[in-house]
């Protein structure tokens, strides 16, 4: 028998959406009485939905990912030739696209010399884990193998990503947890924890400096942080801050691991967020934006000195680092990443990031003079959060559902922005935008004025 696909023909695909699909991060019991949102093409900044509804996307895939924009064939076409060539091997071989792409990344992180492929940002996060805790069996004597996460930081999905959550509505309901992961308090300068100081870089700081102490210097291994924490509410280091975080991690010799699984390849305006604060780390991990979503994959960075730990001994069968990830050996991911990677060297998107986003900055702030419900506007490059509040002076937060009613305003507008979404109770209040780094002028200004209208509509 043969069968047509009329890949054209999309009737059917709705109900069968509906009736079998389980998608992420969403309660379904709405799709019993509205249907679904299939979204089937883009094309740079642009998608369209099944209804033919075309949308500008201000938030790269809905989760920071697609910073090249959407439709590049010749990443279609980089893939595609590698498939043929060699879909995979498993990566205990190399592949020319891994080797390649491993030299051009190390090129752009001064201080690391290692990547290790996997293929979601929770897993590179939890290689680091792993490390750590090998390092600490291995070189420590047992000791130091206690890893640090930051109230409001978020790591991935997985039970050990999600011990190491500091969202508590991404974690409840999902324990018991791995053990070993203790928390530090925020660093958000809009929600200070220490009164009326001039200083809250360091006073943030010295908060993890007082977690070291309590657990005992010698049980901690490891600090994990998102250089800008992403959905716990679009948070940068307030000024102080990674200079003594720093300092604090020499001196109680606690390993730094980056999270730039949203910040990574360019989102910021540098090639990692953590180059924008000079930060010296031991391990980088990244995923969305490596190869903006056109294949799955993640990597996990680390030191010439971390790498050596895990070969000092030959004849020891269990020295090294016995992981495997069975899709980190896919060539797409990285045939994909180094097309991506000269896409943004050759289009000078870095560059256009810093430039749009200054443009999408000061068009939030004048929205800030206007609209009183905007209570703080924090972020870098193209990655931005405007918090919503009901009183600026005691900034509390506004109902989430009104700022989910912002969201669906300007998805209504064609129009598609962010909120922070099931990450901390009561302040699932932050709108957040992530436009891909080919945004133009007239991109930016399309997505400020949307918001205006919506934040009109919903609060008057
Ligand atoms: C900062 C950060 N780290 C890790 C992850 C987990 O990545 P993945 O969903 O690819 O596992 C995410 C996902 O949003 C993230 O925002």
């Amino acid at each position: 028998m043969t069968l047509t696909i009329n890949p054209n023909d999309i009737s059917g695909v709705v109900e069968a959406d509906r009736n079998h699909v389980w998608h992420h991060l969403i309660q379904h019991k709405p799709f019993e009485t509205v249907d679904p949102r299939i979204i089937v093409e883009g094309r740079g900044m642009r998608v369209w939905d099944a209804t033919g509804k075309e949308h500008l996307d201000a938030v790269s895939g809905g989760v920071w990912t697609v910073n090249v924009g959407y439709g590049r064939e010749s990443i279609a076409n980089a893939v595609r030739d590698q498939l043929i060539k060699l879909n995979y091997f498993a990566n205990s071989a190399g592949s020319i696209p891994g080797a390649q792409f491993a030299k051009r990344l190390i090129e752009k992180m001064p201080g690391m010399t290692r990547v290790y492929y996997s293929n979601s940002g929770s897993e590179a996060n939890e290689k680091v884990f792993k490390m750590v805790r090998q390092i600490s069996h291995r070189h420590r004597g047992g000791r130091k193998s206690k890893i640090l996460y930051r109230e409001r930081d978020y790591h991935g999905t997985t039970i050990t990503a999600l011990s190491a959550a500091g969202q508590p509505q991404r974690a409840a309901q999902y324990g018991p947890f791995t053990p070993g992961f203790v928390e530090v308090p925020h660093c958000l300068e809009y929600r200070n924890q220490y009164g009326a100081i001039d200083n809250y870089g360091e006073a943030a700081a010295d908060a993890i400096e007082e977690v070291i102490v309590r657990e005992g210097p010698d049980t901690v291994g490891a600090i994990c942080l998102e250089p800008i924490t992403a959905g716990g509410g679009v948070i940068t280091p307030p000024r102080g801050y990674w200079e003594k975080v720093q300092d604090i991690c020499r001196r109680h010799e606690v390993m730094i691991h980056i999270d730039e699984v949203v910040c990574g390849v360019g989102r910021t305006g540098t090639w990692f967020g953590y180059q924008n604060y000079g930060v010296k780390p031991d391990f980088v991990t990244m995923a969305k934006g490596v190869a903006s979503g056109y294949a799955a994959i993640s990597c996990t960075t680390t030191t010439e000195a971390i790498f050596e730990l895990f070969k000092d001994d030959a004849a020891d069968p269990l020295s090294y680092f016995r992981d495997i990830s069975t899709f980190g050996g896919c060539a797409s991911g990285p045939a994909a990443a180094l097309e991506n990677m000269r896409i943004i060297e050759d289009e000078g998107l870095l560059d256009n990031t810093l430039a749009m986003g200054a443009r999408l900055e000061g068009n939030l702030r004048a929205l800030m003079d206007k609209h009183a419900v905007i209570g703080d506007v924090r972020g870098k490059g193209l990655f931005w959060g405007a918090e919503l509040v009901a009183d600026r002076s005691t900034r509390e937060p506004v109902d989430e559902k009104r700022a989910q009613a912002v969201v669906a305003d300007c998805m209504a507008q064609g129009v598609i922005i962010g909120v922070t979404n099931r990450s901390i109770p009561g302040f699932n209040n932050t709108l957040c935008l992530s436009p891909a780094l080919i945004a133009t002028s007239d991109d930016i200004d399309r997505i400020t004025d949307a918001i205006d209208k919506a934040l009109s509509r919903v609060f008057g």
